[in-house]
């Protein structure tokens, strides 16, 4: 034990000593060359143009090759490999210093193969898998060019119409922090040095997600105890990872827009929590500030250098005023030189100075993207996200015999499969759904297709659906009459056994700038749905969208319901293996799925009120024409066996101190088909010194059991998991009654007591 312990100790020391030694090698290098950069060549550093190619905003950086042979670019954004290419060969012959370009880009869910989008990545409640994704990801991308990524996306968001919420874990701060390490960890690797390693950029910091409306760019405003206790643990999570940058948001914190905000870049950021990488705007945000009402470019580029910003993303606030500034004593050369530096060391670590070609690497480009076994992950992880909602009559699985009718919109579609961010997404090898069932089904099974309706007949949804990435197809008129579409559908459904409906929204429908006031399934759609159902044969819907959907009348209405989301490049044969019953399905929601958006913001771990909601008493919280509950709850998903759950045994009822709980159920696959079941952990502290949530998310298991297989499933519980940062941001647990919650979602649960003593 002792040896163990002394070789551990020797080990951890010399690993230190290592990044010691590292450390120093790499700040005399940095000094060397910044003590022969002008104060133009380092404010040029932290200037991050766009190439133009792919855009999310105006496009105000111009003469870029001039200023890349000046050294007044430090990196460049959402290129091509070829003007990459070109531009390294500029800042590497042609600038005073021969400093390397740092290259970014948007890869959020795959970079050739797509995996599903963030939001039904985190319905598989499976760490090694998100994880897995982002490592695929970081190799395809870092063949081509790429060495940091703007991900992951970690805002925790409750309100559904917000388009951004398919870009991020859903709403719940543990296991958005979860998410957050494993895919950290998947980018960066354990060495940010080796060449198919990137660096990750965790984002938006901070609290994006709570835009007021969900109308994008909005306004956020919230308490201390709401930011640290649920929206800031994500971000930080990323940080305890390593990750190597912080991208600011969009929104005010405090009335301060996040990218001029001291407190949070500076006092929390760096001082609190320890960063120690760089930190970049998002899409022309200094620029936004003068839209805040924060001053002029000047004023506004100087507030954000100063308040810890260190790269202005393609607005040139920093390259055209900073200097001024420093001339009028506004800034000093010290606040330049940190942000250079951070910028310096991060290329530095990504090994640009010994080979600035290193990522653009021809062979493995051939070798490592897009592989049979890159695309096999795409698979696994497409059929884990999917949720089955509904499945009342069993018609789900299907036989593979007979003949299917698809029927949608989005029934044979490939580009809204891949969903929002894709600007490399490999879109020929997408499987459509029905490219899926007929690759699954085999010969037995004929497939027939029509497309039935249009996305939509809303003519102002029509005009704004104007989207920005290649991949992404606007949502056409209506060519064809609905009358004449829904026709010529049900004339291919009254050939089949069994139809399966395909309906949702497109890729450009969620993601940035797409928030949408009514979430329900389009009229058109609907009605679409409502004279398939009117045939008499049995009818599966099959969701393809980006966020959560209000589907009241479809839950009264069709008893098969599967949400697939935008499931990315494997998404058709990943729906095909489940309709099919090849992979019995095992995701659950991790975002609430309301009754009506009358209702939004809904989320689990909501604060009990003084007056909960009793329908027989109208002085109570709630609404006079809808229940309060959601339609699917957080956690909730179903599967095509059935589990029970027992009571909740614990080895201790009362605790003192700092004691192990134990908690444990026996769960028993009470179903005909083996399956896996997400049993989850949710804590109440109903006693404490500020009003805390009916329940928090503070572990879970996934497992797998055969028909009739029991297993004893047990949570270890800790003073960890009862901590909260009380009134005055103090972080620590309260003594007194606690209740354990452990079930298939936060609303179907098992509960008992437990009180401990400090
Ligand atoms: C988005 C970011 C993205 C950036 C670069 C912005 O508009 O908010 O999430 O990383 O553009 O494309």
């Amino acid at each position: 034990m002792d040896m163990k312990r002394t070789a551990f100790i020797l080990l951890l020391l010399a690993s230190f000593l290592k990044i010691q030694a590292q450390d120093e090698k790499m700040n005399l290098f940095i000094d060397d060359l910044m003590s022969k950069m002008t104060t133009d060549e380092k404010i040029g550093q932290l200037n991050l143009t766009t190439s133009g190619e792919y855009v999310t905003g105006s496009t105000i950086n111009d003469k870029v090759q001039q200023k890349l042979q000046a050294g007044k670019i430090g990196g460049m954004l959402n290129a091509s490999l070829p003007s990459m290419k070109a531009s390294m060969d500029v800042a590497i012959k042609e600038s005073p210093h021969h400093i390397p370009l740092l290259f970014g880009m948007d890869v959020i869910h795959g970079y050739q193969t797509i995996f599903p989008i963030p939001l039904a990545m985190s319905c598989m409640w499976d760490m090694s898998l998100e994880e897995k994704s982002a490592r695929i990801a970081a190799r395809e991308a870092t063949a081509n060019g790429i060495a940091w990524t703007y991900s992951p996306m970690v805002d925790i968001a409750r309100d559904p119409r917000w388009g951004r919420i398919a870009e991020g874990a859903g709403e719940d701060p543990w296991l958005g922090s979860q998410v957050a390490k494993a895919l950290v960890k998947g980018y960066q690797g354990n060495d940010l040095s080796l060449d198919n390693t990137m660096m990750a950029c965790v984002k938006h910091f901070a609290l994006y997600g709570a835009a007021e409306a969900g109308r994008d760019y909005n306004t956020v405003d919230m308490s201390r105890v709401s930011m640290y206790n649920y929206y800031l643990p994500p971000y930080k999570a990323a940080v305890d990872a390593g990750v190597g940058s912080v991208m600011t948001s969009f929104n005010v914190i405090d009335g301060v827009p996040s990218t001029g905000n001291h407190w949070l870049l500076t006092d929390l950021l760096r001082n609190q929590w320890g960063f120690k990488g760089f930190v970049v705007t998002d899409y022309t945000a200094v620029n936004e500030m003068i839209n805040h009402g924060l001053g002029d470019l000047q004023t506004v580029s100087a507030l954000a250098l100063k308040a810890g910003t260190d790269m202005d993303m393609v607005g040139e606030g920093f390259l055209t005023t900073l200097k001024k500034s420093l001339d009028e004593g506004r800034i000093t050369i010290n606040d330049i030189d940190i942000a250079c530096r951070r910028i310096l060391e991060a290329k530095y670590k990504l090994g640009l100075f010994s080979d600035p070609y290193r990522y653009m690497n021809a062979e493995r480009a051939k070798t490592d993207v897009m592989t049979p076994e890159n695309l096999k992950a795409a698979r696994e992880i497409a059929t884990r996200s999917m949720v089955l909602l509904k499945n009342d009559k069993h018609i789900l699985p299907l036989k593979k015999s007979g003949t299917i009718a698809v029927i949608g919109p989005l029934g044979d579609s490939k580009n809204d499969m891949i969903g929002t961010w894709a600007f490399a997404g490999g879109k020929d090898k997408v499987s459509s759904v029905v490219d899926g069932l007929k690759n699954i089904g085999g010969s037995a099974v004929k497939v027939l297709y029509a497309k039935g309706s249009e996305l939509t007949d809303n003519p102002v949804l029509l005009k704004n659906d104007s989207p920005f990435f290649p991949g992404q197809k606007k949502a056409s008129e209506p060519v064809i009459s609905s009358e004449q579409l829904r026709k010529e559908a049900i004339q291919t459904a009254e050939k089949a056994d069994v139809i399966v409906a395909v309906l949702g929204e497109p890729s450009s429908w969620s993601g940035e700038a797409s928030s949408m006031s009514d979430i329900s399934i389009q009229k058109v759609q609907q009605n679409l749905l409502k004279a398939l159902l009117a045939t008499g044969k049995p009818v599966v819907l099959v969701l393809i969208n980006g966020r959560p959907m209000t589907l009241a009348w479809e839950d009264a209405n069709v008893s098969s319901i599967l949400e697939a989301w935008a499931g990315g490049t494997e998404a058709g044969n990943a729906v095909a293996s489940i309709l099919f019953g090849d992979y019995n399905p095992s995701g659950k929601l991790t975002t609430t799925f309301p009754l009506s958006v009358g209702q939004i913001p809904l989320y689990y771990n909501h604060l009990n009120t003084g007056r909960p909601m009793d329908p027989n008493n109208k002085f109570t919280s709630k609404y006079l024409d809808i229940s309060n509950n959601p339609l699917y709850p957080f956690g909730y998903g179903l599967s095509y066996t059935t589990f029970d759950y027992s009571d909740i045994k614990l080895n201790k009822n009362r605790l003192n101190g700092d004691e192990t709980l134990i908690a444990t159920v026996t769960l028993t696959n009470t179903g005909k088909m083996a399956g896996e079941e997400v049993v989850q952990l949710y804590i109440q502290d109903p006693e404490a010194s500020i009003s805390r949530p009916v329940k928090e998310l503070k572990n879970f298991t996934k497992v797998m059991l055969q028909p009739g297989e029991k297993k004893d499933i047990n949570f270890e519980i800790t003073t960890n998991d009862l901590k909260f940062y009380n009134s005055d941001l103090k972080y620590d647990w309260e003594p007194g009654e606690f209740i354990i919650y452990i079930g298939s979602n936060s609303r179907d649960v098992k509960s008992t007591k437990v009180n401990r003593v400090k």
